[in-house]
């Protein structure tokens, strides 16, 4: 087995009565792309925050890289890029020099990989921070966060305000990681983001963790609406008798439908027909949640 890289076991925070994070146990091994979904408030800054020692657990324990972070936080936090949810940079300050300053804290920066990625990232590191935009900072922090190519990248909502062209960007960087044998871990609250870039992902809810599985796990079991414009209403009947298709409605020559997992039998039968338009609505993080507590219904209930 590969190292794990992070463990945290009953990992709990408690912000005076109000829950952070509630037991939480998970590993993440060495080369991982591991994503943390959840919603807002679900928990994902303060479990990162934990992790990093920026804060420290109610109960329970985290470690990185093997060590306690209690004990070793500063020298665990010396090999993570850390993407903090909301940026506190040196205002008055340029993105170039506050990468100058911290290169000549920290020491070995290579100045040529900074400005490669800031070229890709479409970054001004020539502007005050206070002039940039929300969009623009997070490029800046970005760049901060990959820049010593880190053993561990944390990254807290790391596609916040970029564009969807960045966002490909950043895809590409997370690419470059997993080739590099970096672990990333990646928190945030859109499915598809994370469904993209991560071999694994954890769910968390209201502090608790809902699931830890792999993406394609995940993704065999949800409930997909697609729809798909014919040029001509062909057989209903064809469509109905296709395992993992439910709920199949035409309206003329437009058919509606909800797939479980693999979209291949629907794909191939529409294919026997001439094909105008299909669209696929991918499921949200709720549709999700009910696949995790149906039947449990009361209890999701309590738990509110
Ligand atoms: N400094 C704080 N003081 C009190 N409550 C906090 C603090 N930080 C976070 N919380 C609460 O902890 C819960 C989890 O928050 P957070 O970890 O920021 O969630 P997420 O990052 O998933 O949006 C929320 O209910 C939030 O209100
Ligand atoms: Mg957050």
């Amino acid at each position: 087995m590969r190292q794990p890289i992070i463990e945290a076991r009953g990992l709990t925070k408690f912000y005076g009565k109000n829950r952070g994070i509630i037991d939480l146990d998970f590993d993440v091994s060495e080369g991982e792309v591991f994503g943390y979904l959840g919603p807002n408030g679900a928990g994902k800054t303060t479990t990162i925050r934990t992790l990093l020692d920026l804060i420290r657990p109610t109960d329970g324990e985290a470690k990185v890289f093997g060590k306690d972070v209690r004990l070793d936080g500063e020298e665990i936090r010396a090999d993570i890029g850390y993407l903090p949810g909301e940026l506190a940079l040196f205002g008055d300050m340029t993105g170039e020099e506050i990468f100058k300053y911290l290169g000549n804290v920290r020491g070995g920066l290579n100045w040529n990989y900074v400005e490669e990625l800031a070229d890709r990232l479409e970054a001004d590191l020539s502007k005050t921070v206070a002039d940039l935009s929300s969009g623009n900072k997070q490029k800046l922090g970005l760049i901060q966060a990959f820049m010593n190519k880190p053993r561990l990248l944390i990254l807290d909502e790391p596609t916040n305000g970029l564009d969807p062209l960045m966002q490909q960007e950043f895809f590409q960087l997370i690419e470059e990681a997993r080739a590099n044998g970096q672990t990333v871990f990646a928190s945030s609250h859109i499915l598809p983001v994370v469904e993209r870039i991560c071999d694994r992902v954890a769910i968390i809810r209201k502090g608790e963790l809902v699931t830890v599985e792999e993406i394609d796990d995940l993704k065999e079991g949800m409930l997909r609406s697609i729809e798909i414009q014919f040029a001509d209403r062909p057989p209903e009947e064809k469509f109905k008798e296709l395992p993992g298709v439910e709920e199949v409605n035409f309206e003329d020559s437009r058919l509606r439908c909800k797939v479980v997992g693999r979209l291949d039998d629907l794909i191939k039968e529409a294919a026997n027909y001439e094909v105008v338009n299909v669209i696929s609505h991918e499921p949200n993080l709720e549709e999700i949640f009910l696949k995790y507590y149906e039947g449990e219904g009361e209890g999701v209930e309590a738990n509110a």
